[in-house]
C-alpha cells in the first residue's frame, strides 16, 4: 500500500517542499517588471506555466515573502498590469538565480549584476488579466494570469511562415528542486499519432 499523505495536515513550507520536488521539472519564467519609477525588476518563477491559447494564457505563482508582504514582482504586476517573461537557456542560468538574491524593493536586478536588457516594447508582454488571490494560505499566494501579446525571439527561433520553433538543441533550462535544473538533451520522439487528432504530424502536436 502506497504512502497517503495528507496536504493539508502538513505546513505550508513542507508542501512547498513536497510539490516542487513532486512537480517536476517545471519551466522557468525570468519575469521583468517595471515600478512606477521605470526601475527593471527581474526575478525567475518556476510556479508558471501556459494555460491556453484563446488568449495565449500564462499563470504564475508568486508566494509572498516570509515576512507576508508582497514580492517586488508581485507589486509591479499590481500596479502596471503587466510582465515580461524571459525563458532562459543554460548560458543564463547563474545570471537568472542572481536575480532571486534579495534587493531592496527599488533596486533593479539587472542593474546590480550588470545585466544587459533588450528592449521589450508594448508587444511582447504578457496583460495581467486576473489575479487570484490565494490569500486563505498560511502564507499568501497570488497567482496572477496574463494574456501574452507578443514574444520577442533569438534571430532564428521562430520560422514566421510555418511557426516552427528551431531551439537548435539549446533549450530553455527547467527547475527540479532547491538548487537542482535539468537541461532538455535527450528528445523522445514516439511514432504513436494523437488519438484525438490523429491526421497531425509530430510537429502539429499540442
Ligand atoms: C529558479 C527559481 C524559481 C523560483 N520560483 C518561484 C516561484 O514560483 N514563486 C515564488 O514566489 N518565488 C520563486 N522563487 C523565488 C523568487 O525568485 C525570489 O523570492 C525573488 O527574490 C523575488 O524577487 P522580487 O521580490 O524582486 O520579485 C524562485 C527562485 C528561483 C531561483
Amino acid at each position: 500500500m502506497a504512502d497517503l499523505l495528507n496536504l493539508d495536515s502538513i505546513s505550508a513550507q513542507n508542501r512547498y517542499k513536497l510539490l516542487s520536488a513532486l512537480v517536476i521539472p517545471r519551466p522557468v519564467a525570468w519575469v521583468t517588471t517595471v515600478n512606477a519609477q521605470g526601475v527593471v525588476n527581474a526575478a525567475p518563477y518556476s510556479f508558471f506555466n501556459v494555460f491556453g491559447r484563446d488568449p495565449a494564457l500564462i499563470i504564475l505563482g508568486l508566494q509572498h515573502k516570509p515576512d507576508g508582504s508582497a514580492k517586488d514582482t508581485t507589486r509591479n504586476i499590481d500596479a502596471a498590469g503587466e510582465f515580461v517573461v524571459i525563458l532562459a537557456t543554460p548560458a543564463l542560468i547563474a545570471d537568472m538565480v542572481r536575480t532571486a538574491a534579495s534587493y531592496d524593493p527599488g533596486e533593479s536586478e539587472p542593474n546590480a549584476l550588470g545585466l544587459k536588457l533588450a528592449p521589450s516594447g508594448r508587444r511582447s508582454r504578457c496583460n495581467r488579466m486576473r489575479t487570484h488571490d490565494g490569500a486563505v494560505a498560511e502564507r499568501g499566494t497570488v497567482d496572477p494570469s496574463g494574456r501574452a501579446v507578443g514574444w520577442a525571439t533569438r534571430d532564428g527561433l521562430v520560422d514566421t511562415d510555418t511557426m516552427y520553433v528551431d531551439w537548435a538543441d539549446d533549450y530553455p533550462v527547467a527547475r527540479l528542486f532547491a538548487d537542482r535544473y535539468a537541461r532538455l538533451e535527450e528528445i523522445e520522439r514516439h511514432s504513436i499519432p494523437d488519438p484525438y487528432r490523429p491526421e497531425t504530424s509530430g510537429e502539429d502536436r499540442e
